[in-house]
């Protein structure tokens, strides 16, 4: 072998030549803050989420709590830096008469929760029980608001109700309920999936009364304009954006939704189990998930056209997969299990998500406990972390970090039919300038080596995090827990502005530089 061919061989040029999956970071280019709202969750009365999972009553003695508010699951979402909380629904808010859940508990009336499971709501958790426990969770409270089966006088009460300080009916009877000071709620949505549950109305018709509610929504926080959210489009409905832009004047809007589920098909039995489950339905499940990127950026290409200056954001308030429930549940709850398909299912939204973040400022995984991709688990005193909740707790570093734009080539996950991007990546620098970047391995079958170059960055180190397991469907039960956790990861070198990663077959790394 010749000097030349030796040098070319070794020389990091060559590395990055050689590499099957080549990134660059662009350090030099950060200008977008990814907006900590995007990491948030969903809380609705669905099943398991709020009762048994949030809230166990203040007169229970067996689970440690705080005004029947669980306290491990306290801890675990502070640990993870959840920043909003949407409620009640979902469906449910469009049913919803926030009046029903104030004042003496064994008063409140009882209702049928006729979305989820016909079971009997007796409204033991209401606003106030809410915003305590936001305020517990140091979180901020997203509302939703019912437009489908309530009033534009309810609504408006409510906002008066939760923000307004002084004299006036609602502050007073807030007072009276026990709450001197306002909670002062930023983020109100404006019905909840419109075009279905709530209120199978058209784009047009949801256009004109979201104006309407809007209207009287006005009053500020503080000094800040309340934030209103439209009810969005599901997945590719751009019709629905469409509508809501040229409609809605951009003073009356903060930001308008977007709903999009990973599944295999909405009719009885359709949607597959959540732990058993092949390579290919693996693979379909993921093909779902990654097009998000399409949906928001088609979304967002509609938005552009009316707002330019991107003033109104596009808010993800409902993602992640959807599995049949677990054998043995209420099909009306929406139990269902989580594994590392869901742990690299999030990574890889996460990463859009951030690639977006100019227009995508929030997001709410759905749900938070007992429900959908959930991040915990309870079963009676019993509290697990899922493979889903590693990766937000993981991730957590990017929020409010500048994004660093990526250049990526990768190889091509293959099963079947379906074609994907072996690999999904992101970057980004903190406040107190460290780099992170965030690399997904979809591939089941294969580690896949990644060459990253630094661009206008001089790193010293490099350290991190995985979350991986042997097969897919690993997921943490009440019996092991711990089975799928991060650990220490060792799988990166530096060398001057050149990093190398090898990934094992599914798994989530975040680095540290
Ligand atoms: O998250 C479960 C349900 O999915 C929500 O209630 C609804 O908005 C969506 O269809």
């Amino acid at each position: 072998m010749n000097k030349y061919i030796l040098t070319l061989l070794l020389s990091p040029l060559s590395l990055s030549a050689l590499a099957q999956n080549r990134v660059t970071v662009n350090a030099d280019q950060g200008k977008t803050v990814i907006s900590r709202h995007i990491y948030g969750h969903f809380a609705e009365h669905l099943g398991r989420c709020i009762y048994d999972g949030f809230y166990v009553g203040e007169g229970n003695t067996k689970i440690p709590n705080k005004n029947g508010v669980r306290l491990d699951v306290v801890e675990a979402l502070k640990k993870m830096k959840i920043p909003n909380l949407r409620w009640p629904g979902g469906c449910f808010a469009d049913t919803y008469h926030w009046k029903d859940g104030i004042g003496p508990k064994a008063k409140r009336p009882k209702i049928v929760n006729t979305w989820w499971g016909g079971v009997t709501e007796d409204n033991s958790f209401g606003t106030h029980d809410f915003l305590n426990m936001c305020e517990l969770l140091g979180t901020e409270p997203y509302l939703a608001g019912n437009v489908g089966s309530g009033t534009v006088q309810d609504l408006s009460d409510w906002v008066q109700y939760v923000n307004f300080p002084s004299n006036s009916p609602m502050s007073n009877l807030r007072q009276q309920n026990g709450r001197q000071v306002p909670w002062n709620v930023r983020y109100w949505g404006v019905g909840n999936e419109a075009w279905g549950c709530g209120g199978n109305m058209t784009a047009d018709y949801y256009a004109n009364i979201y104006r309407q509610y809007a209207t009287f929504m006005e009053p500020k926080v503080g000094n800040e304009k309340i934030f209103r959210i439209a009810s969005g489009a599901s997945s590719d409905d751009f019709n629905w954006t469409e509508t809501l832009m040229k409609n809605i004047p951009g003073k009356m809007v903060e930001g308008v939704a977007l709903h999009h589920y990973s599944t295999f098909g909405w009719g009885p039995n359709e949607k597959g189990s959540a732990t058993e489950f092949t390579e290919t339905d693996y693979a379909h499940t993921m093909n779902e998930a990654l097009k998000m990127d399409t949906f928001v950026q088609k979304h967002s290409d509609i938005m552009d056209k009316y707002d330019p200056q991107k003033k109104i954001a596009l808010v993800v308030d409902e993602w992640g997969a959807w599995y049949e429930v677990e054998p043995k549940t209420n099909p009306g709850f929406l139990y269902q299990q989580n594994t590392m398909r869901d742990a690299i299912l999030a990574g890889a939204t996460l990463n859009i998500f951030h690639k977006h973040a100019e227009r995508v400022r929030m997001a709410n995984l759905a749900q938070a406990i007992n429900v959908l991709q959930a991040v915990i688990l309870t079963k009676g005193d019993k509290m697990l972390l899922t493979p889903t909740y590693h990766v937000l707790e993981m991730y957590n570093v990017h929020q409010d970090a500048t994004m660093l734009p990526i250049d990526i080539k990768t190889e091509e996950y293959k099963v079947g039919d379906y074609k994907m991007p072996a690999v999904s990546v992101s970057a980004s620098r903190d406040k107190a300038g460290k780099t992170h970047i965030s690399l997904v391995n979809i591939d089941a079958g294969k580690q896949q080596e990644i060459t990253v170059t630094l661009k206008g960055l001089k790193a010293s180190g490099v350290a991190g995090r995985i979350l991986t397991s042997a097969k897919v469907q690993d997921h943490n039960t009440f019996e092991n827990p711990t089975k799928v956790k991060p650990v220490a990861f060792t799988g990166a070198k530096l060398t001057g502005d050149n990093l190398t990663v090898t990934l094992p077959p599914v798994s989530v790394v975040v680095l540290e530089l």
